[in-house]
């Protein structure tokens, strides 16, 4: 393994270090599970991004689900960044964190009347609508605030990412986004209502994305759409580009920023608009580790496991879209390596987060489980009564915890026993 896998980690007298830190003492100081996430790798990834699109008036609104830790979102907003969000709760965090709603945008098929009002009190940039029901739910909403609520239609370009198709979506058979021709139509129906604001149009194809045809093919419908508008007499102000810019977990090739530029700004060379991207793992998957220990190494019949004290609940990826994401032990052994399907304590044959991996480990031993920035805390769960793990921002040579561990106790704070009648 090269250490291209490794951006934001270094060895250093056989020793895994994030920065200027040494997982072996972060472990001792926090326990594991743990996920560590390195301050500077977020950085570059962003100041990467937005160096590519800077010949263009842009705003890059980082994907909050992607890890929506409210130091994580500080991070970015200090940055500069605004923010894609899918729910009232995805608001409120970035509230919390300092965020300017001015550049929120609001994605996501279900959104509720309350995170409609939630939304337009905070002033948000604009409303991704994805339905026409949604269009007419927003102008009620709307009208009874004495607002006028901006809006982008999220536009479904039918192109294939080619990507795991449970984060595929924008094919037309996905629940996401209109059409082309009903999206003609809901732009219409938007243009006559009052209290609608009609302010751009966006698409999201999907989620790591390694190519840049799926892009260059989306990015051609929208820039024909948006001609269609005009003539229409429907001028908008930002195309939105959404997210899905993949990372290396293996051996993919993503594209750079500078090829993804390549690919889609030429192709609005004739649009004057302001470009937004909603990138989340591209800025913070691989400035992320899950450190877990070693609790057991068993023998099976046909296999050898390494039972490690993370597992699916706090890292659901491997198990939910077989992803691969390379485990690295934090100290090298000198001793041959043998084949490990390393495996959580929770009772699922899925919990696994990485099958026959070669590794010379021993009980006890610190794994590294990279690229877990992304996808990683955002979707762990409780499952198996299992109190989530900690979060550590690195910043040179300091670490904050930025999420205590849970306690068992919290488990089961908002549970009551039912008085039940005796039988
Ligand atoms: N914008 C919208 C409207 C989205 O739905 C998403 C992700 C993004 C932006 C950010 O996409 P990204 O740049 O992170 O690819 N849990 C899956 C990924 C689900 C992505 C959902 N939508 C995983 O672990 O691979």
């Amino acid at each position: 393994m090269d250490n291209e896998f490794l951006a934001c980690l270094q060895r250093s007298n056989g020793c895994l270090r994030m920065e200027a830190l040494d997982l072996e003492t972060l472990a001792d100081r926090y326990g594991t599970p743990l996920y560590l996430y390195s301050r500077a790798e977020m950085e570059r990834a962003f100041h990467a991004l937005t160096a590519a699109i800077a010949s263009r008036e842009h705003l890059v609104c980082y994907a909050v689900k992607a890890n929506s830790n409210i130091a994580i979102l500080s991070l970015f907003a200090g940055l500069g960044a605004g923010f894609d969000i899918v729910s009232g709760g995805e608001l409120a965090r970035v509230l919390r964190a300092g965020g300017n709603p001015k550049k929120v945008v609001f994605s996501g098929v279900g959104k509720t009347r309350a995170e409609m009002r939630q939304a337009l009190q905070a002033g948000i940039l604009c409303f991704n609508v994805e339905s026409a029901n949604e269009l007419v739910r927003l102008q009620a909403v709307a009208a009874e605030m004495g607002l006028r609520a901006p809006v982008s239609v999220r536009v479904n370009p039918d192109v294939d990412p080619k990507t795991h198709p449970y984060i595929a979506t924008g094919l037309t058979r996905n629940k996401f986004g209109i059409a082309f021709p009903q999206a003609l139509e809901v732009y219409r129906q938007a243009k006559g209502m009052q209290n609608i604001q009609l302010v751009g149009i966006d698409f999201h194809i999907g989620s790591q994305i390694t190519e840049t045809q799926p892009y260059a093919d989306a990015v051609e419908r929208l820039a024909a759409m948006v001609e269609a508008l005009r003539h229409e007499r429907i001028e908008l102000s930002h195309l939105d580009l959404g997210g899905g810019l993949g990372i290396r977990y293996r051996d993919e090739q993503p594209i750079t920023p500078q090829q993804y530029a390549a690919a889609v700004l030429p192709r609005l060379a004739k649009l004057p608009h302001k470009i937004i991207l909603e990138p989340g793992r591209y800025l913070v998957g691989n400035a992320g580790v899950l450190l877990t220990r070693v609790e057991h190494l068993k023998r099976g019949a046909q296999k050898r496991f390494a039972v490690v004290d993370a597992a699916m609940n706090d890292l659901i990826r491997p198990a939910l879209y077989d992803a691969y994401q390379h485990v690295v032990p934090v100290r090298s052994r000198p001793m041959p390596s043998q084949n490990y399907d390393i495996v959580g304590p929770v009772c699922e044959s899925g919990d696994f987060l990485g099958l026959e991996r070669p590794l010379a480990i021993e009980e006890g031993d610190l794994l590294a489980v990279l690229g877990a920035g992304a996808y990683g805390f955002s979707m762990s769960s409780n499952y198996n009564s299992r109190p989530r793990a900690a979060e550590v921002l690195i910043d040179g040579s300091e670490a904050h915890i930025i999420r205590q561990r849970e306690s068992v106790e919290s488990l089961f704070e908002l549970e009551s026993i039912a008085p039940l009648a005796a039988k």
